[in-house]
């Protein structure tokens, strides 16, 4: 099996809950990345290559396929398994850094715990998706669902952090309380690899956290 120190480029991923911030945070830091000179690929899951494009349509704008939750964790991991093969890993191979909203720490999230897939067999799925490739860093961005709520709804929103509503938006905080859970539970299992960063504290401050666990990756 292939591992992250298997190719020289480094991985990044961010996760959170939708409108935890993530869009905020990797536009803070490629702008940094761009001042110090530093080359990058900035990427996204799902949607990162054209069968993603066409798989995000189909995950998120196609409400009556009425898609299975099993149905729906294949086709998330449809979308990373081209995007590893023909994008994330000829990347890294080539020595770019690579940086991913969202990786297969959200299937484990959002498919494995939330909608009950199981986490293990999400895991599985996963590890084949992406050769048996992890993210380097993954950056966790940490909010209550509550806030998220908060955040999302157009007539509270005043942070400019969420444009277009996405396939969970509609589901119940129960629902996003079981994500959260779930990123926090795989948090804890790999706290090597994955940080989780307070997500309800302004942008600066939480791009210098960052920063901080970027630059020894350099
Ligand atoms: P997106 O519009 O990219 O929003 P966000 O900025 O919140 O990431 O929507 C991606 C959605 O897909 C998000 O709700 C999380 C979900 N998702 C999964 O359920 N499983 C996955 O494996 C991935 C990558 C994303």
């Amino acid at each position: 099996m292939n591992t992250s120190s298997a190719s020289t480029g480094k991985l990044i991923s961010f996760e959170g809950l939708d409108g935890a911030g993530k869009t905020t945070q990797i536009e803070l830091l490629t702008r940094w990345l761009d001042k110090r000179g530093v080359a990058y690929l900035n990427t996204r899951e799902p949607g990162g290559t054209p069968l993603g494009v066409e798989l995000r349509h189909l995950l998120f704008e196609r409400d009556e396929l009425n898609i299975t939750p099993l149905a729906e964790a294949f086709l998330f991991q449809a979308d990373r398994a081209q995007h590893f093969s023909t994008l994330v890993l000829p990347a890294l191979e080539a020595g770019t850094l690579v940086i991913t909203d969202r990786c297969f720490d959200a299937s484990i999230a959002y498919q494995g715990f939330a909608r009950n897939v199981g986490p293990e067999l999400v895991a599985k799925l996963s590890l084949i998706a992406t050769q048996g490739h992890i993210p380097d860093l993954t950056i966790l961005l940490d909010l209550n669902p509550e806030v998220v709520s908060r955040r999302i709804d157009p007539a509270n929103d005043q942070s400019g952090l969420r444009a277009a509503p996405s396939r969970f938006d509609s589901e119940s905080e129960v629902f996003h309380q079981r994500v959260r859970q779930g990123f926090r539970l795989i948090a804890r299992a790999h706290p090597a690899r994955i940080k989780v960063l307070e997500a309800a504290r302004t942008a600066a401050e939480i791009h210098r956290e960052i920063v901080g666990l970027v630059e020894p990756l350099l």
